[in-house]
């Protein structure tokens, strides 16, 4: 199951590799991509640096957008998502860092930073990919379950499942999880031109399950993508076990 893990992982790193040598991004025309943060996006990260290192892909002309930060967190703390993608990914890949969009968290105002993210992706055309994982509970990016679909970047408090899910990030200590996020919204995502999921664990089943074969719900906000015209969701087997 670890190798067919590591497939679907392999899978998606290779498409977008695909996709952005295909685009053929230059400085005039850069390749939008967005960005999740969390475990199972990890493996894709390291496929990605593995492709750059080979000399097969160049994200000098990629300009990402990742999708939520939490609240209050510095960006030095090792849990925020800001460390997590320069440590795992932007720090070992030819990125330029101005090229490199995070929500902030610790903004003055945290509604301003919100409706200023979701203006620069409008003024670069729109996001050409946006990578995703999914909680346990059928959220995309933080857009817990009652999210509305039509919502945009926004702050949000984070469900209990997802505060227990991510205590492991935090010694296992559930009152150290930052109790609300800044997050893109459902449309936000659904604006992308297209949209590649990845969920893996058995941990995934039940929200692949609701996601693909109940219908669209907002208790469920993965399910959005039925909508969406291109979107994709790769899974391992374990994740396939409800279906
Ligand atoms: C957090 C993130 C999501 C991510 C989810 C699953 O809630 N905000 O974007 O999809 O975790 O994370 P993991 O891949 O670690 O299971």
């Amino acid at each position: 199951v670890r190798e067919r893990t590591e497939q679907a992982a392999q899978y998606i790193a290779a498409y977008i590799v695909k996709r952005i040598n295909t685009f053929a991004p230059t400085a005039e025309r850069p390749f939008v991509l967005g960005l999740p943060t969390g475990s199972s996006p990890l493996p894709i990260y390291q496929a990605l640096i593995a492709a750059y290192s080979r000399g097969e892909i160049s994200f000098q002309h990629v300009v990402t957008f990742n999708m939520d930060e939490y609240v209050g967190l510095p960006h030095e703390h090792p849990e925020s998502y800001h460390s997590f993608m320069y440590n795992n990914f932007f720090r070992h890949i030819d990125i330029d860092v101005k090229n490199v969009n995070l929500l902030n968290g610790n903004a003055a105002s945290l509604t301003d930073e919100c409706l200023a993210y979701e203006s620069k992706i409008k003024a670069l055309g729109g996001i050409e990919l946006f990578l995703g994982g999914v909680g346990s509970d059928g959220h995309i990016a933080f857009n817990e379950p009652g999210s509305s679909l039509a919502s945009r970047t926004r702050i949000k408090s984070l469900a209990h499942e997802t505060i227990i899910a991510n205590a492991r990030f935090f010694n296992g200590d559930v009152d150290a999880v930052p109790r609300m996020a800044l997050t893109v919204g459902v449309q936000t995502i659904m604006d992308a031109r297209e949209v590649v999921i990845i969920a893996t664990g058995h941990g995934k089943a039940l929200a692949i399950q609701q996601a693909v074969e109940r219908g669209v719900s907002h208790l469920c906000t993965l399910s959005a993508l039925q909508l969406h015209p291109s979107s994709m969701v790769v899974v391992d087997e374990d994740a396939t076990m409800e279906l």
